[in-house]
């Protein structure tokens, strides 16, 4: 019996270990030199051994036993992991044509329209078209100049409404309900020039609602099996079925109550703000000159309410989270305000180019809780080398953004929130990604251009809460909870925490 079922047991490794053979000399075949990775199976390549959750942490130890380059089979998608920064470098700057595009997987395909949009587009002309279009009326200083004031009075708006809630100064509030309505506003002024009255607004719980939706679907590992491994799709029907749902109903919605609003007003020639064009309009004129098509133009508001809204959304909420937890940070920070400003002065986005401790906060924020830990896949459409290794054409390439911020060989005590590196060891280090060690935007061909809106917006938000409040922890906690919750490519805090806001009196 037992020597039975010893044969059987080396016949079927016999069996795999042949499979694995033709798999590896298929590649080989073509005499590729691979980087080095876990030895693969057949069909399921090496995701028996690694598991869904392909997170930052999870990769990072991965790195640390297979080296700063290594290669990962997911079923039939070869996965190819970058940890350092001359590695960095070579992908995003020397060779950022070959390695300028973007993977989709099965659901990203659903909600970007194969690549319609410009976040998930390859590197080509149609992306080229789509950034140049959306530079004007969202990239540049000019925007930023036009709309500071909106975002100062958005913040204002939240400091007011915190001090009305008789429970935030005891029991505490979530306070990042309000700030979501805050960075909704923000964006849809400069979009549409409209905004949300209140959290109750319907058009715009119906909004947040979908939004929430399509991050959940994409940013989830649920659907890895079907998109590595084909034959397995048919099982994600389902899944599938309720992305295309979310996407039409989504589109649907900024169809109706966004674009052709703003189209009749557009014809109307009744624009508020003294008449000048928000950012639809330059697109619609894009549209008018036959340059995109009307999917293009959803597209665009679709890429928007995703890498704008809840970047900068996530990324304010963890520098709160962060400063509740360090009162003595908190205390130096408002310290700042109060001596450069003067007591009561309300923060502006110019006062925040003279508040280096504020800019230090932020830093240290998008270095430890990045917000985007691995970039945006990127992608080779050709064969390519990279650190001596061949890398097969349509490999999904991640850059490991957070692990060259947070390793310890580059960085002192990366573990500790301490603002004061960037004044310090570190204060020649900007987040425009001067230094490969420090990408939380990335950097190069496709490195993220609303870093021109999210800095501002983060120091005016997190100046003013900072100024007009005391932030604590509920009473009977000393902390807050920061425990992370990793994406496809995002990270954010897990449970969104009660925060006790405590006015100052001035
Ligand atoms: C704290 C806030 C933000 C963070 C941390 C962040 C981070 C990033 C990162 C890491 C990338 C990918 C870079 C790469 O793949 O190499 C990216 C891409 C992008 N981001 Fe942001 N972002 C933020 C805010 C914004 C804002 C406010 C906007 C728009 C107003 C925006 C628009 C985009 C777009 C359009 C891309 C795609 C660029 C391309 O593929 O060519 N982001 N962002």
């Amino acid at each position: 019996m037992d020597l039975l079922l010893l044969l059987e047991n080396s016949l079927l490794a016999l069996f795999v270990a042949i499979i694995a053979a033709i798999t590896v000399s298929k590649l080989r075949g073509k005499h590729f030199r691979l980087p080095p990775g876990p030895l693969p199976v057949p069909i399921f390549g090496n995701w028996l051994q690694v598991g869904d959750d392909l997170n930052h942490r999870n990769l990072t130890q991965l790195a640390k036993k297979f080296g700063n380059i290594l290669l990962l089979r997911m079923g039939q998608r070869h996965l190819v992991v970058v940890s350092s920064p001359e590695l960095a470098k070579e992908v995003l700057h020397t060779q950022g044509v070959e390695f300028g595009s973007r993977t989709r997987n099965v659901v990203f395909d659903i909600f970007t329209g194969k690549g319609q949009d410009m976040v998930f587009t390859v590197y080509g002309e149609h992306w080229r078209k789509m950034r140049r279009i959306m530079t004007v009326p969202f990239f540049t200083n000019k925007v930023v100049q036009q709309y500071r004031y909106g975002w100062e009075e958005e913040a204002g708006r939240v400091v007011e409404d915190v001090k009305k809630m008789a429970e935030a100064a005891s029991t505490g509030i979530v306070l990042r309900k309000r700030l979501q309505l805050m960075m909704y506003n923000n964006m849809f002024r400069i979009m549409f020039d409209t905004r949300f009255e209140s959290e109750d607004d319907p058009v715009f719980v119906k909004l947040k609602a979908l939004n929430g939706e399509r991050s959940r679907l994409a940013q989830s590992f649920e659907y890895n099996y079907g998109d590595f491994i084909p034959i397995l799709r048919p099982f994600l029907r389902g899944y599938l079925k309720i992305c295309k749902e979310v996407k039409e109903r989504r589109m649907q919605l900024f169809k109706d109550y966004f674009v052709q609003e703003r189209k009749k007003v557009g014809s109307s020639k009744s624009m508020s703000n003294q008449g000048l064009k928000c950012a639809i309009d330059h697109i619609l004129d894009a549209q008018q000159k036959g340059e995109i098509n009307e999917d293009n133009v959803l597209y665009i508001v679709e890429n928007i309410n995703v890498a704008a809204i809840e970047t900068t959304l996530w990324s304010i909420e963890w520098g709160i989270a962060e400063l509740v937890n360090h009162p003595e940070i908190q205390k130096k920070l408002r310290d700042e305000l109060d001596k450069v400003l003067g007591l009561g002065v309300q923060v502006t986005e110019p006062d925040t180019h003279r508040l280096p401790y504020l800019q230090a906060v932020i830093k240290e924020t998008l270095r430890l809780r990045m917000a985007i830990p691995l970039l945006v896949p990127h992608m080779n459409l050709n064969d390519a080398n990279l650190g001596g290794y061949d890398i097969p054409a349509e490999s999904k390439i991640l850059v490991n953004a957070w692990w060259l911020a947070n390793n310890p060989e580059s960085w002192k005590h990366p573990q500790e929130f301490r603002p004061e590196r960037f004044l310090e060891e570190e204060s020649k280090v900007e987040a425009n990604g001067n230094d490969f060690r420090y990408l939380p935007f990335g950097v190069g061909r496709r490195s993220c251009p609303g870093i021109i809106l999210a800095l501002p917006i983060l120091g005016i938000t997190i100046g003013r809460l900072v100024q007009n409040f005391e932030l604590l922890p509920p009473p009977g906690q000393s902390k807050i909870d920061t425990t992370e919750k990793g994406g496809q490519f995002s990270l954010h805090i897990l449970k969104h925490s009660t925060i006790v806001a405590k006015p100052r009196a001035f």
